[in-house]
């Protein structure tokens, strides 16, 4: 979701009342002398990087000719390159979809197509039935929904939201969750196989299995489900993953915004203030159902904020929410096999002075037998980070009866520590970051990137190393290296990869020296390596900081070309870029365009685009896309 368009982008919702004070204190021997001769000392301009000692600049491993920063109607590759709509909202999924039709949107029909607001994507490949590569599964993330650029007469902005009748808000609902589609490469180009046998919406009504520790804890307990077992939908997926055994992770994001009347009375009163549950709803549908009325369903926002697994090759399976691994503001759920065959998944919480966390399974996962992995994300341990002045991070474990996780705090078991994730890290003294998004792992150098989008404030008193600026409205990228590269260790070291904004122009700044006029960005938001380590950032925010597009940037990870970003593509205005993700042999970028004409004004009527259909009557519509070379080769090279 893009700050403009969050609920109320001036409130700290989350509210974080720690009172940890991000070692501010520290602020003075933060710019040690260690630092200062690395260069890495906060000037106006670009300088060199963590880890990266000042030397002659190199050339980047990058041959793509950089696109020229702007921002315009319709999207932008470079030379050499193609970008072809795969899918848009409305485009039909399951079999006996209804065709689209703008003037005529019910939930009934939204059901079966396309959802709004693509994020995450996922490939998972179906080697048995062609030549590997060429054909997928592709899990696509729904957001949230634009209701001023869905339907007639509503307005503009957010408050459109709070004006949506039962119809609308049964197609909004609808037009959230994910969609599996089945795609293929034929001669090279990609298109959605019709009427797939795997092809499946899920949304915010779709019935789910709640599993791990909170399973049938009081606090998870409705009227609808007196056990505290079963969900209808999820939420707000935002950044995604998948396991090792090819199940795919929906994260449940901002799930707060669509429940209201949260009263002071309500003895969820210190959950729903952590986790920004309030009395105005963002959205208008506890007018028509009940459940997202939490003074007549208190519990039900308590179903929401966690980890969703879901098999994309068997249609009929019953997703299923992972309690162990904890309830906040998923963004992200990227995995890694650690040395000894447990799996490790990184999660950011993306509220501005949120966390970052891990949780390692118990056991190890079993590639030879699929179904022995069914419960292994049930059972496991939480981690949360800490990172410090002296370059180190320290995963400190979130398990109850240890530390400060004990009755005495209002832990009585596992569950409530995983109900109350944020509180129990606030107990463990993790450092505040400013809004992880995305985090992933390059293939290549086994680092870890950790998007920190922006943070607009964090004041002068409450900067730290990881998080050295204040009023962060470019964000940066920190970037973690485990301890003997093993991932399920507690111990590591960190860095920061890159910090966004204008080289020259905006303040701490840290690129490649010789970064090029077009090669800065802003708010970091999704990241994926391709095969060589290179990493490619999309970013969500951009033309609010920056008066810039936004768009994705391919830089080196390693070598001469460290941190030289590089302007690969343009997204239409209004909209951010989510989802990246390449086919095994680079030669095909995955993009999820996300709400394309979220402009201030931009309505129904007279949106700020129509891509990218550019029909007339029609709206924007959020879309994937697949980018490729126009020689076939690898993209960026
Ligand atoms: Fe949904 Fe954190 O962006
Ligand atoms: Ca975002
Ligand atoms: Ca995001
Ligand atoms: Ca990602």
């Amino acid at each position: 979701m893009s700050e403009p368009d969050r609920f109320d982008a001036s409130e700290n919702v989350g509210v974080n009342t720690s009172a940890e004070p991000s070692i501010g204190e520290l602020i003075g021997r933060r710019l040690s002398r260690r630092d200062a001769l690395l260069g890495l000392a906060a000037t106006g301009a670009a300088t060199a990087l963590s880890g990266a000692p000042a030397r002659a600049a190199g050339p980047s491993t990058l041959t793509f000719r950089e696109l020229k920063l702007g921002m315009d109607d319709t999207h932008h590759v470079p030379e050499g390159y193609e970008a072809q709509i795969l899918i848009r909202w409305g485009d039909p999924v399951v079999p006996g979809a209804p065709p689209f039709e703008i003037d005529k949107l019910t939930g009934a029909a939204q059901e079966k197509q396309f959802g709004y607001n693509c994020d995450f994507i996922g490939l998972h490949p179906l080697p048995r039935e062609s030549k590997a590569g060429d054909r997928f599964l592709m899990v696509v993330h729904h957001e949230y929904t634009n209701t001023n650029l869905m339907f007639a007469g509503i307005g503009e902005g957010r408050a459109s939201r709070l004006r949506s009748n039962k119809a609308q808000c049964e197609v909004e609902i609808a037009a959230h969750g994910g969609s599996i589609i089945e795609i293929a490469r034929e001669g090279g180009a990609w298109k959605v196989i019709e009427n797939s046998r795997y092809a499946r919406r899920i949304t915010a009504t779709t019935p789910m299995r709640i599993s791990g520790p909170a399973a049938g804890h009081d606090k998870l307990k409705t009227s609808s489900d007196p056990i505290g077992a079963t969900v209808l939908g999820m939420l707000n997926q935002c950044a995604g993953g998948e396991t090792p055994w090819g199940t795919w992770l929906a994260t449940e994001e901002n799930f707060n915004f669509y429940f209201g009347n949260a009263r002071d009375s309500s003895p969820n009163k210190e959950l729903n203030q952590r986790y920004g549950v309030r009395a105005a709803s963002a959205y208008n549908w506890m007018t028509f159902f009940d459940r997202f009325d939490a003074s007549k369903e208190p519990n039900e926002a308590n179903r929401f904020g966690w980890i969703v697994e879901i098999d994309p090759y068997d249609r009929n399976s019953i997703p299923v929410k992972r309690t162990s691994m904890g309830r906040f503001k998923h963004e992200g759920a990227t995995h890694v096999v650690a040395k000894d065959g447990r799996v490790v998944f990184y999660s950011g919480d993306d509220e501005r002075f949120e966390y970052v966390y891990k949780f390692v399974t118990s056991k190890a996962w079993n590639p030879r037998d699929r179904a022995a992995n069914r419960d292994l994300l049930d059972e496991g341990s939480l981690f949360v980070a800490r990172f410090d002045d002296d370059g180190k991070v320290a995963w400190l474990p979130l398990v109850q009866g240890q530390g400060p996780l004990t009755s005495a705090n209002g832990f009585d078991s596992q569950a409530d520590v995983v109900i109350n994730a944020r509180k129990a890290a606030d107990l463990m003294k993790a450092t505040p970051m400013d809004r992880p998004e995305d985090i992933e792992t390059n293939p290549v150098n086994g680092k870890v990137y950790v998007m920190l989008t922006n943070n607009s404030q964090r004041p002068a008193n409450r900067v730290d190393r990881a998080n050295p600026r204040a009023n962060n409205i470019h964000g940066h990228i920190v970037e973690i290296t485990p301890k003997d590269g093993d991932h399920a260790s507690t111990d590591g070291t960190w860095g920061i990869f890159l910090a966004a904004g204008k080289p020259g122009i905006d303040s701490g700044t840290r690129y490649h020296r010789a970064i090029s006029e077009n090669g800065w960005l802003s708010c970091p938001d999704n990241c994926a390596f391709d095969s060589k380590g290179r990493i490619l950032i999309s970013t969500d925010g951009a033309p609010t900081a920056a008066g810039i597009a936004d768009g994705v940037w391919i830089a080196d990870t390693e070598g001469y070309g460290r941190a030289l970003t590089r302007l690969f593509y343009q997204a239409p205005t209004g909209a951010e870029v989510c989802g990246p993700v390449l086919t095994a042999d680079d030669r095909t970028l995955f993009l999820a365009i996300q709400h394309p004409g979220e402009d201030p004004g931009s309505v129904f009527e007279k949106p700020s685009t129509r891509w990218p259909d550019f029909k007339d009557g029609m709206p924007p519509r959020p879309s994937v896309i697949a980018i490729t070379k126009k020689d076939g080769g690898p993209i960026g090279s």
